[in-house]
């Protein structure tokens, strides 16, 4: 049975974080309900980061790739040597994530981290991995607060070690129960609430929408780009647009057997595999004929054009196959 473990890096266990982990963890049921779940609420675990004692670097000793610390997070980083996915969950406090799952991160991927040139990975397989972020900022302001900082060096290091990532961020989100009961001048509560009501169910939908994207992976065995989803895209082209597969706007669309179109070489990739479930319908494709979409490409083209995006990073060459454990 397939296993993802996902982290919880907010203190609050109903919140934004948790709640769009919760939405990801159920867009990844509704593609396979036997795919096993386990939520970690890190602040409800006592251990510390990295103490720098290098004994994951020592040369020909046993603890060569691993963590010697001894705490409550020692038994779970033995677990995620045997997770199929990983997804983790942190607000930003202070312009880069919780201490807690800083800590963690330390703990996690450092072992893992060769001090080679180029730095390689010491993880024993190539396993997909999502990373959610809520924030006050909105989207507008990320750069001016260089948040995108952090989220680019995390997207660095978990395809590095890893193999592959996700980043979904949840901008301007809605931060106290009551805004009245509390001194914050510089938040318009009406608004708050408003962006509650209309944006964070679309922040829901498309952390659904990761999930199934994880899911399929898992299923599939197939990662197309070190950056497989990112929902800034998401919010940008219109849904059509994008792959179902690869979240990325499509070069070569195809219509499959489903009526929906895909980008030529996911879809061939997914067809070849044993999981031939339309990625849309969840309903198993009744032939494999693949029909050119011409008039959605031109229009993706010229929406290209007109953003200036670079053709997607979607090429033979980038598709990873991951492990399975049987
Ligand atoms: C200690 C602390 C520091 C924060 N720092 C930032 C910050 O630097 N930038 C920002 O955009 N939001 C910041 N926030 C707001 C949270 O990131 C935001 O409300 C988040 O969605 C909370 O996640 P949660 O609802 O899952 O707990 C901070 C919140 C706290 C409590």
């Amino acid at each position: 049975m397939k296993q993802i473990i996902a982290f919880n890096g907010s203190p609050r266990k109903n919140w934004n974080t948790a709640i769009l982990l919760k939405k990801t963890l159920g867009g990844i049921k509704s593609v396979r309900e036997d795919i096993e779940i386990e939520t970690i609420h890190l602040y409800d675990v006592n251990y510390t980061g990295c103490k720098s004692c290098f004994a994951c670097k020592r040369t020909g000793g046993k603890s060569y790739g691993q963590c010697i610390l001894k705490d409550e997070l020692t038994p779970i980083l033995a677990k995620v040597k045997q997770a199929d996915a990983l997804l983790f969950g942190s607000p930003i406090y202070f312009g880069g994530v919780t201490g807690v799952m800083k800590a963690f991160l330390e703990r996690l991927l450092f072992p893992y981290l060769t001090y080679t040139t180029p730095s390689s990975s010491l993880f024993p397989k190539k396993i997909p991995t999502a990373f959610i972020y809520t924030m006050n900022v909105t989207e507008e302001d990320i750069h001016k607060f260089h948040y995108d900082i952090p989220v680019l060096n995390i997207e660095k290091y978990l395809s590095l070690i890893f193999g592959s990532t996700g980043t979904l961020i949840s901008f301007d989100t809605y931060q106290f129960p009551d805004y009245a009961k509390f001194f914050v001048p510089r938040f318009n509560a009406a608004e708050k609430i408003a962006r509650r009501k209309t944006i964070f169910p679309k922040d829901c939908e498309s952390a659904y929408e990761m999930g199934r994207g994880l899911a399929r992976i898992m299923c599939t065995g197939i990662m197309f780009s070190p950056i497989w989803f990112d929902s800034r895209y998401l919010h940008k082209a219109p849904e059509h647009y994008l792959c179902p597969i690869t979240h990325k706007l499509m070069d070569n669309p195809v219509v499959a057997a489903d009526g929906y179109s895909y980008e030529r070489e996911a879809i061939e990739l997914l067809l070849g595999t044993a999981c031939r479930m339309s990625p849309v319908t969840n309903r198993p494709f009744e032939h494999t004929v693949l029909i050119p979409n011409h008039s959605l490409k031109a229009s993706i083209s010229d929406f290209r054009s007109s953003l200036l995006i670079k053709p997607s990073l979607i090429v033979s060459s980038q598709a990873v196959r991951i492990q399975h454990r049987s």
